[in-house]
């Protein structure tokens, strides 16, 4: 498939598209083959801040907060539509500025986007407060208020997913918006931001500030005329910004990293958990905060596990992201690819068996071979941290109380899965890891309407759902004399 036209790279403030004041620009690179693929206006706290001021009007004095909220719904309706009749154009752009496999983004990433849109489209006339019966003659409500001008920072391996995620219940609230996309992956929020302009949502609700971190993302956590901050990322950024936050005390919401337990039983039906746990691995490359990156297997199917687990990483096809038969694409950059193979030596000097890959493929492009240790002990570094990468860890476990020791020795909590045909035993381990999201019998299954979200340091509050509107909305209560 033909590589996408780029439409937009400038920053978005109200319904302008601007440079960047100081007129800087970065590179967003194709990770296949390491060439730029577009230069993208560089925000800092300058641009931030006329974001911010834009954002703050369309809150205070613009219709979106006031307007009658199934309108409100029907303009996200109506970006959900717009969303979908150019999904093979964002879907190539998504891979071309990510790296992803086209099938995945046309047939994952795209559909979930428009469906989150669309969830909580619905959702916009549905949030609203309760009667409360007080004591004495008084009649006492409330109401659900938006909570106002929020700031989103967001990462680079879902990229319009975790725009959709972010956009979706704070538009549904009526809350306006600045977003600060991944310096790794502008392009597809950008071109979703100018489909929000066609849709009708009203100019200075999505205002979108590509830029760096530190400087861009820093900007909107200093900023006092931002409310809240929603971020998804590292758990070491999500400290920086809790403590910057705490100067003006915003809301906070973080949907952090993992390293997440995946407990397969010798009952299990074995090529299901083959399956899913390879799936839940190497899917996107293995840059999910979701992945099941510690794989626990009983002692007695340990080797028929490793065995055909291996046969299938070997058959991942790796490529060119743009052609449809392409299973796994690059690393997002040369960071994570030197961190990730960092941490397969780290693998090897410890003592783990690398059963497959273990280096990188081809001469180009951020590419590493999907890779199966073995051998694991809880305490080598694999085992410990976020790798966020194409390495899978194979632990063996005797039995379910060491498991449920072993799968909770971890400050993570973002995700965990078993495969079992005993009742009895899946829902013990799912009612014993300490895990925003259990899986039984399968892996990855996210739906728009199921809570997501981390225990521990992998979050704080939940993404996805009803549960999501609390992020955006403030509670206030009335009082009134009935005297
Ligand atoms: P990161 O947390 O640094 O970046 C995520 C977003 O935060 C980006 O938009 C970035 O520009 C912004 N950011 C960075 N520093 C900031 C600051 N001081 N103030 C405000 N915003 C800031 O993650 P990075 O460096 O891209 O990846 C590092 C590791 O984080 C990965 O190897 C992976 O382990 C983990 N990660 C987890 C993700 C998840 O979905 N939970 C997503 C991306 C990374
Ligand atoms: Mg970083």
């Amino acid at each position: 498939m033909a590589a996408p036209k780029v439409r937009k790279t400038q920053i978005l403030i109200g319904d302008q598209w601007r440079d960047a004041l100081s007129g800087k620009t970065f590179s967003t690179i194709n990770p296949a083959t390491e060439e730029v693929i577009a230069e993208v206006a560089e925000g800092d706290a300058a641009d931030v801040d006329l974001a911010v001021q834009a954002a703050r009007k369309a809150f205070d004095s613009g219709p979106w907060r006031t307007m009658n909220a199934r309108d409100r719904g029907r303009l996200m309706y109506k970006l959900a539509d717009l969303v979908e009749e150019n999904l093979e154009e964002l879907a190539a752009l998504e891979s071309l500025d990510n790296g992803k496999p086209i099938s995945d983004a046309r047939n994952a990433d795209l559909p979930l986007v428009i469906d989150c849109l669309r969830y909580y489209a619905g959702w916009a006339d549905k949030i609203h407060g309760e009667t409360i019966p007080i004591r004495g003659e008084y009649f006492c409500y409330t109401r659900r208020e938006p909570t106002g001008v929020c700031g989103q920072i967001i990462p680079w391996n879902f990229p319009l997913l975790m725009a959709a995620w972010k956009w979706g219940p704070a538009l549904a609230a009526g809350c306006t918006i600045v977003m600060k996309p991944a310096e790794q992956t502008p392009l597809t929020c950008l071109r979703m931001a100018e489909l929000a302009l066609e849709a009708g949502i009203p100019p200075g609700v999505i205002n979108v500030v590509p830029g760096f971190g530190p400087t861009a993302g820093g900007a909107l956590v200093d900023h006092r005329g931002v409310d809240k901050i929603a971020f998804t990322g590292e758990y070491r950024t999500a400290q920086i910004i809790m403590k910057a936050a705490a100067e003006s005390l915003k809301r906070l919401t973080f949907e952090l990293g993992g390293k997440s337990p995946n407990v397969v039983f010798a009952d299990a039906d074995l090529d299901a958990a083959v399956a899913g746990s390879e799936f839940g691995l190497f899917f996107n490359q293995g840059q999910c905060c979701c992945a099941g990156s510690r794989i626990f297997v009983e002692e007695s199917i340990h080797d028929e596990f490793v065995e055909k687990v291996v046969a299938r990483a070997q058959e991942r096809k790796l490529g060119n992201p743009l052609d449809a038969s392409t299973s796994q694409g690059p690393q997002i950059d040369q960071a994570q690819f030197d961190k990730i193979l960092g941490y397969i030596e780290q693998g090897k000097n410890q003592g783990a068996t690398c059963l497959t890959g273990g280096q990188r493929f081809g001469d180009k492009g951020y590419f590493i071979e999907p890779t199966v240790f073995s051998q694991v002990t809880d305490d080598m570094s694999i085992a410990t941290d976020e790798i966020f990468g194409p390495v899978m860890n194979i632990l063996s476990f005797k039995n379910i109380d060491e498991v449920i020791d072993r799968a909770n020795n971890t400050f993570y909590g973002l995700a965990a899965a078993v495969w079992t045909r005993d009742v009895g035993k899946a829902h013990r381990i799912a009612a014993a890891v300490r895990a925003g999201t259990v899986w039984i019998n399968c892996y990855d299954v996210l739906d728009t309407a199921a809570p997501f979200g981390g225990f521990k340091m992998s979050g704080m509050g939940r993404e996805l759902g009803e549960a999501a509107l609390a992020n955006y909305t403030e509670l206030k209560t009335v009082t009134m004399s009935l005297d």
